[in-house]
């Protein structure tokens, strides 16, 4: 009898102690907006289940690059691929392959000129081809990053990565990437690059909702995810969740 009355009475105080006002389980604080505000919980609620804001706008992410920079390969094997795989539905991730490269126009065709050498280009023209040819990025992200992240030739990549994912259709991309299409369209990536506000010093290069700062940079190298779900203003997906974060290692640049 004694031990009976002793456990109801400790768990009174318990429940008291821990929810005060809040009578409530933690699963049920976020609930109803008049549990949160009981439970001192209203901010942590909204950030994660109460839709604050109407604006649901994807955010606008831009990563300029060139298919064979070391350090663009690894944004592409770390950040970019964490925060595609967790938060892509959030995320409008465009990709512009050109970076440092430089062109002339002889006669009717631009000629490249690409900071790792001729294959440099032609992983470039690949890369833009896919975008162009697939439209999709669902199906061509996955090929463009297996093309990040796959040693040698770009030609040879891109053999190897058509046969890992559907919907690639390989002669396609690579006559595009042969032919005048394939030229203009590079040339409308450099366009798209040298039009840059401020003009770009390196590269990976990102802009976050067309905006770049050396704090935008440093976020996106060392935590896109937590970059990517900060600057979202609808309801955050579960990929948000900060105990599901592990950062990788940044990318040093030349
Ligand atoms: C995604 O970005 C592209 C340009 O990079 C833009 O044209 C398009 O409107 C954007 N889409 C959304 C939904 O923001
Ligand atoms: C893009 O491809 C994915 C995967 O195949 C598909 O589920 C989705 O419907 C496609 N989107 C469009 C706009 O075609
Ligand atoms: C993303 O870019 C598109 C096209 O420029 C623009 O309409 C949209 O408002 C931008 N989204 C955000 C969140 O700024």
């Amino acid at each position: 009898m004694n031990g009976w009355v002793f456990c109801c009475v400790v768990f009174v105080a318990a429940v008291s102690v821990c929810y005060g006002e809040c009578r409530f389980p933690p699963s049920l604080w976020c609930s109803s907006l008049e549990i949160a505000k009981k439970c001192q919980v209203t901010g942590q609620c909204e950030e994660w289940t109460f839709p604050s804001v109407n604006d649901v706008r994807p955010v606008n992410f831009t990563l300029y690059y060139e298919s064979l920079c070391p350090d663009c390969r690894n944004f592409f094997a770390d950040q970019l691929n964490l925060a595609y795989t967790k938060v892509g539905g959030i995320m409008n991730l465009t990709l512009v392959p050109y970076g440092n490269a430089r062109e002339k126009q002889v006669g009717s065709r631009w000629e490249f000129d690409c900071q790792h050498g001729k294959e440099e280009c032609v992983g470039n023209i690949i890369e833009t081809c896919a975008i162009y040819i697939i439209k999709n990025i669902t199906v061509y992200y996955p090929f463009i990053h297996c093309m990040e992240t796959t040693d040698g030739l770009p030609e040879d990549a891109a053999a190897k990565c058509a046969t890992k994912f559907k919907g690639i259709d390989l002669d396609k991309i690579m006559g595009c990437s042969k032919s005048s299409l394939g030229n203009e369209l590079e040339h409308q990536m450099a366009l798209q690059t040298n039009a840059l506000q401020p003009p770009h010093t390196y590269v990976p290069w990102v802009t976050l909702n067309g905006v770049h700062t050396e704090e935008i940079e440093h976020k996106a190298e060392t935590d896109l995810v937590n970059l990517i779900c900060q600057t979202y203003q609808g309801l955050k997906p579960a990929g948000c969740k900060k105990e599901d974060n592990y950062q990788l290692h940044s990318c040093p640049r030349n």
